[in-house]
């Protein structure tokens, strides 16, 4: 199918949490290098979205998970921001805080939770869970290494960050 066809049909799906404010705010903190947390979240969920698809899996909760897996809304250096240590911390928050804005099924739920294993977190208890895992990893490494910058993936999927309030 059309790149661009692929893309609309996300953007269509996942339309209600990329217009909240929440999934958007994710644009004000960076999460790898100069990457935001919004640019990675929707880098994961939108290749974990095309690998379900491509492999008959529940593409839905791929994505749905994918995109709010790192939504713990807070800047991942600032030590007071969060009890413990981030790599166990964050995928509590972003449960959390994704449970605010939708209703998240079990498999969601564990979607987000299970994201760092095997460093930290539950354990992934579906195929869409593990999928996710690895997505998230590939996509942090490409991140990292500058072999991708994903701004160029949001710009094209039409997702404004949400500016930070004026103080
Ligand atoms: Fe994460
Ligand atoms: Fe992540």
């Amino acid at each position: 199918m059309d790149k661009n066809v692929r893309e609309r049909e996300f953007v269509e799906l996942m339309r209600e949490l990329l217009e909240s404010d929440q999934v958007r705010m994710m644009g004000r903190w960076r999460h790898h290098g100069p990457v935001t947390t919004l640019d990675h979240s929707l880098f994961v969920a939108y290749n974990a979205y095309r690998m379900a698809r491509w492999f008959g899996m529940d593409a839905l909760a791929a994505a749905r998970g994918g995109l709010l897996h790192d939504l713990y809304l807070y800047d991942s250096k600032d030590k007071s921001a969060h009890p413990g240590n981030q790599c166990f911390d964050h995928p509590r928050f972003a449960a959390r805080n994704a449970e605010k804005i939708t209703a998240l099924s079990p498999k969601e739920r564990n979607i987000i939770l299970s994201h760092m294993w095997p460093l930290g977190g539950a354990l992934p208890r579906s195929k869409e869970a593990w999928l996710v895992d690895l997505v998230d990893t590939v996509c942090a490494g490409l991140e990292l290494t500058r072999a991708y910058r994903p701004h160029r993936l949001r710009e094209r999927l039409g997702v404004r960050p949400l500016a930070a309030a004026a103080t």
